[in-house]
């Protein structure tokens, strides 16, 4: 008997599986190649602004003081005492207060992102997305059957009227719309952050059309003056599941987020819980929840705010030096990342070049649903430390002349 073969085995794969890998993991793969490469690439945050000393003991703890929780499983909600906190933390700041039904502890916000789509979507609804938006929310969606219709964005971010044609494209389609995805703060890729009257006019809109809309905020606490504008799920909570994750504020490793909305939805987040990892990490969620009631998290987040508001200015002034009128780009005012036009360029093939050249970065594409090719690409400032900066839009800019050559 011949063992059965690699082909064999991909052939026999669910249909959703056999897309193989993208574009985007051939980029970071190349890019862990690891050398002296400038990264731009992940949205990581930076682990060596972790008081390490300050989480072991968080996490001994937990562990010392309440074993029956902190290793044991957790409600498929959350822990209760958690979940208040977090309840307390959206009133806090945002001015609204989820009811105990209307809050589920997710492990982070990929996940809360898959319960959602589990909780709303049939086989080929449409979700209405940016363009740009988060890919990983694009393969969340696709993987539960989704189809993903493309709104219109400008330099201030969603087009509200763009969610009525985006509906009107999946209708004419034969898809039925159920949710409209939007990261209002610090967007991912661009960076940008949504006027407040444009929120409310997605709340109006949504309400009128009948849509959930999914507001991601995962960078909402990292607006680097500390300010805030209402957010959608504050404007229109009858409407609105916000979804955070912790993993740009405390740590990914620990996969700690939440999900707010109408109890309806939350509830049916809960039941699907069920049938992924039926809860949050209880060690997780009792080191966060000390993290936060000890008043750490309200402490270190001025001291991220700080960090990241500096690397974003060494990125500034290197991008200004560097590339000058050969290309634009977004001054985020929070988060990770700027999002570039280099005009006349392929951002696929610049990817490739810039590798060679020793820096990395995520070119624009498979930030666009509906797969259009772009001049775009996405830098984090994130990991990379100012003084590394110029080097790498200098060779970004050789990487620029090579495939303009
Ligand atoms: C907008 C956005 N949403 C969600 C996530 C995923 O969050 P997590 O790592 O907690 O799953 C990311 C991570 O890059 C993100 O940028």
């Amino acid at each position: 008997m011949t063992e059965t073969t690699h082909d064999e085995w991909f052939a026999r794969l669910a249909a959703r599986a056999q897309a193989g890998p993208s574009e985007l993991s051939a980029v970071l793969a190349l890019a862990s190649a690891g050398g002296d490469l400038v990264d731009f690439s992940g949205g990581f945050p930076d682990p060596t602004l972790y008081d390490t000393q300050l989480l072991g003991e968080t996490a001994a703890k937990a562990i010392a003081s309440q074993p029956q929780v902190a290793l044991q499983y957790a409600p498929n909600y959350g822990l209760a005492s958690l979940r208040e906190v977090l309840r307390e933390e959206v009133h806090r700041t945002q001015g609204v207060r989820p009811e105990q039904d209307e809050l589920i502890v997710t492990s982070g916000g990929v996940d809360a992102l898959t319960l959602v789509s589990k909780a709303m979507l049939d086989h080929r609804d449409a979700v209405l997305v940016e363009a740009p938006s988060y890919l990983g929310a694009f393969s969340v969606f696709r993987s539960h059957d989704g189809v993903c219709f493309s709104m219109r964005n400008d330099e201030e971010g969603l087009v509200p009227a763009s969610i009525e044609e985006a509906q009107a494209a999946a209708v004419e389609a034969g898809h039925t719309p159920k949710v409209v995805y939007v990261i209002p703060d610090f967007q991912n890729p661009s960076g940008l952050w949504l006027p407040l009257e444009r929120r409310r006019e997605i709340v109006e809109i949504a309400r009128r059309l009948g849509l959930l809309v999914i507001e991601d905020v995962a960078y909402r606490d990292l607006a680097f003056e500390g300010s805030y504008i209402d957010s959608i799920y504050a404007l229109g909570p009858d409407v609105t599941v916000q979804i955070g994750t912790f993993s740009k504020t405390f740590t990914p490793g620990t996969r700690m987020g939440w999900a707010s909305g109408p109890a309806t939805v939350i509830d049916a987040m809960a039941q699907a819980k069920t049938n992924t990892d039926q809860c949050a990490g209880a060690l997780g969620q009792t080191i966060l929840e000390s993290y936060i009631t000890e008043g750490h998290y309200a402490a270190s987040l001025p001291v991220l705010r700080g960090a990241y508001s500096v690397r974003r200015d060494g990125l500034m002034d290197a991008l200004a030096q560097g590339l000058g009128d050969r290309a634009s780009w977004t001054h985020p005012d929070g988060g990770f990342f700027t999002w570039l036009d280099i005009p006349g360029v392929d951002a696929k093939a610049l990817a490739a070049a810039a590798v060679e050249e020793g820096t990395a970065f995520v070119p624009g594409g498979p930030f666009y649903a509906d797969g259009r090719a772009t001049s775009n690409i996405r830098l984090s400032f994130s990991r990379t430390s100012v003084d590394r900066m110029a080097e790498g839009i200098a060779r970004l800019a050789r990487a620029i002349e090579r495939v303009e050559g």
